[in-house]
């Protein structure tokens, strides 16, 4: 077969047989987010560049290799020669939405979950995607280190329910614009040693934002970051103080962390707590999660001074880490009945059944590939249908048909009258508690 055109590097196909494993996680993350108090809001796919050249950052990674940008053809849109860019993530939309509705204005703290698709043209690996999935949740209004402990919360919360074991939770300070402009004074004084070796870009760095060095993946600008100075040695008072009651907080919590002065985020936005949750399961790309404050985030957009912090995680990595951890994801609805049809009569029984079971709220099939009977037993067989039914002739003259389990080849004869549906239920659900039982 020769396609006209494949999917694009570094995106990725669900197909339907492996659907309910992202509905295992989108399902569990928005429980888990609600429970919280957090509620769905959801923003466009792509919004001005300027957006996420203000509150990403100029010269982070993101902003200035990543983003898929376009210019609309003025003949299309009247003239807007504005520039717009595929969402890398979802705080900028958040942040953004939340101002342009007047969010803030209402109770506070203010708590909103995503499941969103992102755009970054990085270079595909396992676990690393140029459209990838995020579970993220934001808190705006809280500058108490509470709100970060229970954002870490939700955040483990999730792992756990969806069964992940031997993941590591990495803490961090990266301080306040006061205590930063000291640290990015002395990060600036280290790299200037190595000034020569430094990559095109992070010669740029150097000059307007030192601390962007720090995760360049450039393998020689790692090497070179790896004895930098750290910020956790630069904290101002009250950072030090917000960082202390969150170790404190997640203590009473019962979370266990590390603290690792290594973490800066590749994002510029953050403030204080930074965070991120780990694992060795999947290889290089083993964050699952991260996230942190961003205190000034909302006023740099335009905003009143509000502080916030969020996290997010990659859904395509959790479902990775689930699937190498063997995790058990909840299964597919299956077919609870396939309705075998043999001539015009029994098709037309057949589909007046099909929906008065589908209007109960079984999953019902029928043959719509004018297949002969042994064929449409073999796809029922395939399609694992708990139950059959063959519909001839007989069956219509008779009124009745003989409803089978497929699994236990146990056979009962059910009438078409008014009460087929109390025992077609009564027959599936004795059967559910059959397999139940059986099961403990
Ligand atoms: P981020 O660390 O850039 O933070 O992304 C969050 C998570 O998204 C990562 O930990 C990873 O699991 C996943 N991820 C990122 N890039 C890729 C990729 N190319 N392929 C697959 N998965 C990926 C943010 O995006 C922040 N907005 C998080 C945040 C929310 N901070 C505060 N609020």
């Amino acid at each position: 077969m020769e396609l006209i055109a494949k999917r694009p590097r570094g995106t990725d196909d669900v197909i339907p047989a492996e659907a309910y494993k992202w509905h295992t996680v989108e399902k569990l993350a928005r429980e888990t987010a609600e429970q919280y108090g957090f509620k769905e809001i959801r923003f466009p796919t792509f919004e001005n560049t300027k957006l996420f050249k203000r509150s990403v950052g100029d010269t982070t990674d993101v902003v200035q290799k990543e983003m898929y940008s376009v210019t609309a053809k003025s003949s299309a849109n009247g003239n807007d020669d504005t520039e717009y860019t595929l969402r890398p993530e979802g705080t900028a939309g958040t942040v953004r939405a939340v101002l342009e509705n007047g969010l803030l204005n209402d109770a506070l703290p203010l708590k909103a979950y995503y499941i969103i698709s992102c755009f970054r043209h990085e270079k595909p690996q396992k676990g690393r995607l140029r459209e990838f999935h995020q579970f993220g949740a934001e808190m705006f209004g809280s500058k108490s280190p509470c709100a970060d402990a229970d954002m870490i919360s939700l955040a483990k919360s999730l792992i756990e329910r969806i069964g992940l074991k031997d993941i590591e939770l990495y803490i961090n300070s990266i301080g306040c614009p006061t205590c930063r402009a000291e640290y990015q004074k002395a990060l600036k004084a280290y790299f200037e040693e190595s000034k020569d070796k430094l990559c095109h870009t992070c010669l740029e760095r150097l000059e307007k934002n030192p601390m962007r060095i720090l995760d360049c993946k450039s393998e020689i600008c790692s090497k070179i970051g790896k004895n930098a100075p750290v910020i956790i040695d630069y904290l101002c008072d009250d950072c030090k103080n917000h960082f202390e009651k969150l170790k404190e907080t997640l203590s009473v919590m019962g979370i266990e962390y590390k603290i690792n002065p290594k973490i800066v985020r590749g994002l510029d936005y953050y403030t204080k707590t930074v965070f991120e949750f780990v694992t060795t399961s999947i290889g290089a790309q083993g964050t699952v999660c991260g996230g942190g404050r961003y205190d000034g985030l909302v006023e740099q957009l335009g905003g009143n001074p509000t502080p916030a912090l969020g996290f997010a995680m990659g859904l395509e990595r959790l479902i990775l880490t689930m699937e190498s951890q063997k995790c058990d994801f909840i299964s597919a609805k299956k077919c609870d009945l396939y309705i075998a049809a043999m001539g015009e009569n029994a098709l037309k029984k057949t589909i007046s059944l099909t929906n008065t079971l589908r209007d109960e709220g079984y999953c019902v099939e029928y043959d719509v590939m004018d297949r002969g009977l042994k064929a449409q037993m073999k796809y029922a067989d395939k399609i694992g249908a708990a139950f059959t039914i063959v519909l001839g002739d007989n069956e219509i003259e008779s009124n009745s048909a003989r409803l089978k389990n497929m699994k236990t080849g146990e056979q009962y004869e059910i009438a078409f009258d008014d009460k087929f549906i109390d025992k077609f239920s009564d027959i599936v659900v004795s059967d559910m508690f059959g397999e139940i039982l059986d099961k403990i």
